[in-house]
């Protein structure tokens, strides 16, 4: 057999229809429009209500994933979905219901934890499944409902996370492109910085640990604002040089969206143009593992993505984690 490479062949968005402004977000605590878009670009953010959940956005976009590449649900071979917030904490996976949902019934099926990087990550992973010629048909998602786990008494947490879900169905391809070069990174010496302490293994939950909010999301703002803006840009770097090309061969970086001032100061720090890297955190806010599929959607709707087109690929968060990689694009999927 020649060499396999990933193509991604569909993509797809969901996010729940309630959108949460910071006029909303004003009314629940001491914050204010000017603050939120000033530190963070963001006006606007969507939340799960009800019965919604992570697998059922992730089902939804990865329907639209697998229709757009024209594939059918009984030749995926894999689903891997990145999420931080199962709807369920120990098992089934949030993968083995999206399995259900979609009926993949060949595929096999599981989570992948690393935050906001878990969607770069995934993509990674589902290559290497394709380059070695294992699998032609790989769904990759990424979807997270952060605002189940936001303590809406602490502003510092509250006005950034959000939730949704993007995927991309990649499909083996004969024709070179896809993945060229990666890094993948972490330091678990930073992992304290974003942290919900309880409800896992070591501090299971009790009234205790409910009473005392150890279930939400604490974060060390400044603290992740320093990695953020210095260890992904240097790991861009690298993964450019391994596949011979410098950050300003790139046509577009699609990075998380975590917020825009980061984004500029990773500009900045790489000292390319701002507006190489694609934005769409006002709408969305930080959706975690979602955002950087959800911003490959809409960089895609915007035809900033050519055939043959180089992009980078840059995901980092909790962990502290951070995923990059270099992806000719091979021609545009027929979406959105
Ligand atoms: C969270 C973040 C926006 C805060 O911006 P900042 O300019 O660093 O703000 P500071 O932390 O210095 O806080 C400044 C003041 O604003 C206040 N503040 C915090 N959140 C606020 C809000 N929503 N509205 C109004 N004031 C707020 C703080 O209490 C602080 O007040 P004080 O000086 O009286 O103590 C910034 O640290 C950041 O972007 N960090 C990275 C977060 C992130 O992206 N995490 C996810 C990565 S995957």
């Amino acid at each position: 057999m020649g060499s396999r490479y990933a193509r991604i062949a569909g993509l797809g968005q969901y996010v729940p229809p309630h959108v949460v402004t910071n006029q909303d977000l004003a009314r629940l605590v001491d914050t204010s429009d000017e603050w939120i878009q000033s530190r963070t670009g963001i006006t606007e953010r969507h939340f799960v209500e009800g019965d919604e959940a992570t697998s059922s956005m992730a089902a939804r976009a990865g329907c639209e994933a697998l229709a757009t590449a024209g594939a059918r649900a009984d030749e995926v071979d894999l689903v891997i979905v990145a999420t931080s917030t199962p709807d369920y904490p120990l098992f089934p996976s949030t993968a083995c219901l999206v399995q259900a949902s979609l009926g993949l019934t060949r595929a096999g099926a599981y989570d992948i934890s690393a935050a906001c990087s878990g969607f770069v990550y995934g993509l990674i992973t589902a290559s290497q499944f394709i380059a070695t010629g294992a699998y032609e048909h790989v769904l990759v998602i990424g979807a997270d409902a952060l605002s189940r786990f936001v303590n809406f008494e602490d502003r510092s947490t509250c006005v950034l996370f959000a939730d949704g879900a993007g995927a991309a169905m990649l499909v083996a391809s004969d024709t070179p492109g896809g993945l060229l070069s990666f890094v993948l990174g972490a330091d678990g010496t930073g992992g304290e910085h974003l942290i919900v302490p309880a409800g896992g293994s070591r501090r299971p939950p009790t009234a205790e640990t409910v009473g005392a909010r150890e279930h939400s999301i604490h974060m060390n703002g400044r603290e992740v604002y320093r990695f953020s803006t210095t260890v992904p840009a240097d790991a861009l770097r690298r993964a450019a040089a391994d596949a011979g090309l410098a950050v300003e061969d790139l046509s577009l970086v699609v990075a998380h969206q975590a917020n825009v001032r980061i984004l500029q100061t990773v500009a900045r720090n790489l000292n390319v143009p701002e507006d190489l890297f694609f934005r769409n955190v006002e709408r969305f806010g930080n959706t975690s593992a979602a955002s950087v599929p959800l911003a490959l959607y809409d960089a895609c709707a915007q035809r900033r993505l050519k055939p043959g087109a180089l992009v980078g690929l840059m995901g980092f968060g909790a962990g502290l984690t951070w995923a990059t990689a270099i992806w000719r694009w091979h021609d545009l999927p027929s979406n959105p």
